[in-house]
């Protein structure tokens, strides 16, 4: 949409509650912009919203792009996974901007999706919503690995403590049936995934999070915010293989931890012809010795790790990374850059003043790779070779259910022409 110089962008959310929340102010706070429409199935969280900017409000977003579509320019994701790419694809076709919350999709099929819908009309701005990106950290730590700051790079890792216990992952599927709130339309919760019961605190508000069904475990969750760096200074995309070690994953739910090993191929960045990377979640680390780091110094949690032949850089979600020298701690010698409002410049982008760093087809190619360690998730202990043209595994026929899955009738995300 072509905005006028003194226009407004006229931004909706779907999904008012939980990130909806800050994702809402965040994007509003920016003088050239302002909150027109909130959607959210919990008519609780739907009112606060409303009530907060003085909009309407809606329940299925369906029903706004209906009612309101000629005047929103631009939309937040904030949902649960699985309703990212349905609702993102259905505002791109209407020509509106997307700012989608990570990972930008639940599979591997819509992301791509949504990387040819982004490249399909490049007038639009999009941005995943992996906010640390922005952050003066981790545009240093691009740069200096770009520069050769560490040398030919012969690794890279990533961890995180994630589930913590804060979300179920590696628990058969719960029984029973609860009332369903006056206040919860579950259908449209449920949205395009297969219908279950309701279950009162079990998966609405945060916890669908390790359910196959609704989420993508702890390094969907937490992969893109960690990853990001190496990724995005590498230009790494389209892993060869991979390899998921774990040992209570269900037909419901992710596991509780896991090892997920891949190979993606070399380029003008690394040591060798391929590069490897490992992922730890559920609270196992990689040990100082793989990572360069001092023996006995504590290794700390929810990083990524850029090994180089000349030193590691250790980069953290918070506002840090480290460098480590032939073991032994320097100062990190930043390159001079700023950070930034990760919000504030996508919207500056919806004018065309900048251009955003996690669009969508880059965050698509990042969320891509992290989905194939939920893939792999299924097949423990095998190495699974990965066609990504194609998005299939080209050993294990039936992995195709993962990458893509089924939608119900009045949800589905179409593919992109
Ligand atoms: N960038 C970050 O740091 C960050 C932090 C937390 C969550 N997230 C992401 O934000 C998204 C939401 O996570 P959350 O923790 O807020 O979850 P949540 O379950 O707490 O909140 C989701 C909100 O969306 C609403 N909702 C659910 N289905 C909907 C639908 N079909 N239409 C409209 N509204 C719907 C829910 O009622 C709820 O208000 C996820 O993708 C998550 O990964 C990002």
């Amino acid at each position: 949409m072509a905005l006028g110089k003194n226009e407004r962008l006229q931004v909706a959310g779907i999904g008012s509650g939980g990130k909806g929340w800050v994702d809402l102010a965040g994007t509003n706070a920016h003088e050239d912009a302002e909150i027109v429409a909130c959607c959210d199935v919990d008519s609780n969280r739907l009112l606060k919203a409303t009530n907060e900017y003085d909009v309407p409000g809606y329940a299925d977003f369906r029903e706004m792009f209906a009612d309101m579509s000629d005047s929103i320019d631009a939309i937040l994701v904030s949902t649960p996974d699985h309703v990212h790419a349905v609702a993102a694809l259905k505002a791109m076709d209407l020509d509106m901007h997307v700012y989608c919350q990570k990972p930008l999709t639940w599979s591997i099929w819509e992301a791509r999706q949504l990387s040819l819908a982004s490249k399909k009309k490049p007038h639009l701005a999009t941005q995943m919503g992996t906010q640390s990106a922005s952050k003066v950290h981790k545009r240093q730590s691009v740069k200096m690995i770009q520069e050769g700051g560490l040398g030919a790079i012969k690794a890279i890792y990533g961890w995180t403590d994630r589930p913590t216990g804060w979300w179920p992952q590696g628990s058969e599927r719960l029984t029973g049936e609860d009332p369903i709130p006056d206040t919860l339309s579950w259908d449209l919760w449920l949205g395009p995934a297969p219908v279950r019961p309701f279950k009162a605190g079990a998966y609405h508000g945060f916890k669908w999070r390790g359910f196959h069904d609704f989420g993508c475990g702890a390094i969907g969750d937490m992969a893109c915010h960690i990853m990001d760096t190496p990724f995005y200074a590498m230009d790494l995309a389209d892993p060869m293989t991979v390899r998921v070690d774990c040992d209570d994953v269900t037909e419901d739910q992710f596991p509780s931890k896991q090892v997920v090993q891949m190979t993606f191929a070399g380029n003008q960045f690394t040591e060798r012809d391929s590069l490897p990377f490992t992922w730890y979640d559920g609270k196992i680390l990689p040990t100082n010795e793989e990572l360069g780091m001092p023996e006995g110094e504590e290794i700390p949690q929810n990083c990524c790790a850029v090994v180089g032949t000349e030193g590691t850089l250790i980069v953290s979600t918070d506002m840090w990374s480290r460098l480590f020298r032939n073991r032994v701690e320097v100062d990190f010698d930043e390159p001079d850059l700023e950070g930034r409002d990760h919000y504030k410049f996508w919207v500056d982008a919806c004018f065309g003043r900048v251009k955003t760093e996690t669009h969508f087809e880059f965050s698509a190619k990042l969320t891509e790779a992290m989905l194939l360690g939920a893939v792999g998730s299924h097949y423990p202990g095998s190495t699974l070779l990965w066609d990504a043209e194609e998005m299939r595994v080209l050993n294990r026929y039936s992995a195709k259910q993962y990458s893509k899955g089924d939608y119900r009738e009045g949800f589905e995300a179409k593919p992109v022409q």
